[in-house]
């Protein structure tokens, strides 16, 4: 990861082995939208349990899960800003309102593996994205693939592109997410995270996209007819701290979070991919919803109808990160 190149230490840290009074002991509040059983929910466990340690629970992560503390990753982002809460693991798609050239997430098939996400943002596009949150006070800590996201809807079967034309979407809120619907003739809504079920249910909108332990946590499999396997998009998170907020932590602790930081990293990485084909086998088993792989005939399709998204993109922000990701695909 990029900034762990900066402070990759060598020392070994020691902390008093004196148990630490309630009144020394320092609290980082990490507040997240996601059930507590999906790669971001372990991951922020993992993280919060290797600093505790490390620290010797001089540093504790106080975790609210499920958008209990704030109800979406919006009013979280402010929290952060305001200093209520010290860390945050939007999608990265909640961050495009404020930062436009992260919509490069978003484009349709853009990663066509996990390992590709992550070369992506250790590499240039990585160092460029992060470096545009110090912009606003935020300090990027790390990026956090959850993996590809499926369409699920009651009005199906969905197999090619121009199934889904006049149906409406709940999306996160990226415009690029809005112009990729629109060329399917899709009407969209940007519906915070938690209120989806419900909309879902209510018939407000016919259907979304998600991962599928998104769609199996948040029970979205209950109250949709019908799923499609078609790996169209990716969901990433960047985990971002108040950079004042940073910077006056030791620079000790600041290792420890680094440290702890790696290791989340690394099994997100891993338990995301185990947890996305256990969500569908638990969807399978738990439901009828009508599920569908698109075969790569019919990727092709969606790769070549969603093509203008591309151009657009690369209008707006020109050929530097455009060519980066042509070399994603080569
Ligand atoms: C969403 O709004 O669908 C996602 O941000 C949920 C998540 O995984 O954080």
């Amino acid at each position: 990861m990029l900034i762990f190149k900066i402070f990759q230490a060598e020392d070994e840290l020691t902390f008093d082995d004196e148990q630490v009074g309630l009144e020394d002991q320092i609290v980082i509040r990490f507040s997240h939208v996601v059930a507590e059983n999906t790669p971001k929910g372990l991951a922020v466990q993992y993280f919060a349990d290797l600093v505790s340690e490390k620290t010797d629970n001089k540093v504790k992560v106080e975790i609210f899960s499920n958008g209990n503390l704030y109800a979406n990753d919006e009013e979280a982002l402010q929290a952060l800003k305001r200093g209520e809460i010290q860390m945050i693991a939007p999608a990265t798609s909640k961050l495009t309102p404020s930062f436009p050239e992260w919509q490069f997430v978003d484009l349709p098939f853009v990663f066509p593996t996990y390992e590709a996400a992550n070369e992506a943002f250790n590499g240039e596009i990585g160092q460029y994205l992060f470096s545009l949150l110090e912009y606003d006070h935020l300090k990027g800590l790390s990026f956090w693939s959850n993996g590809f996201k499926q369409i699920t809807s009651n009005i199906g079967p969905i197999q090619t592109p121009r199934d889904l034309s006049g149906q409406h979407f709940r999306i996160m809120p990226s415009k690029l997410l809005k112009k990729q619907y629109a060329l399917l003739d899709v009407k969209t809504s940007m519906i915070p995270f938690n209120l989806t079920y419900q909309s879902l249910e209510d018939h407000i909108v016919d259907g979304t996209e998600n991962t599928l332990s998104n769609i199996y946590s948040k029970k979205f499999y209950r109250v949709q007819d019908h799923l499609t396997i078609s790996n169209h998009g990716f969901l990433g998170y960047i985990v971002l701290m108040n950079n004042d907020y940073w910077n006056q932590l030791s620079t000790d602790i600041q290792m420890v979070i680094i440290e702890s930081m790696e290791e989340a990293s690394e099994m997100i990485q891993k338990k995301s991919i185990e947890l996305n084909e256990q969500s569908l086998e638990n969807i399978k088993k738990d439901s009828d919803i009508e599920i569908y792989q698109l075969t790569e005939k019919e990727k092709q399709q969606w790769v070549e109808e969603l093509q203008p998204v591309y151009g657009s993109y690369e209008s707006e922000f020109g050929n530097n990160l455009t060519n980066e990701l042509y070399k994603i695909h080569e």
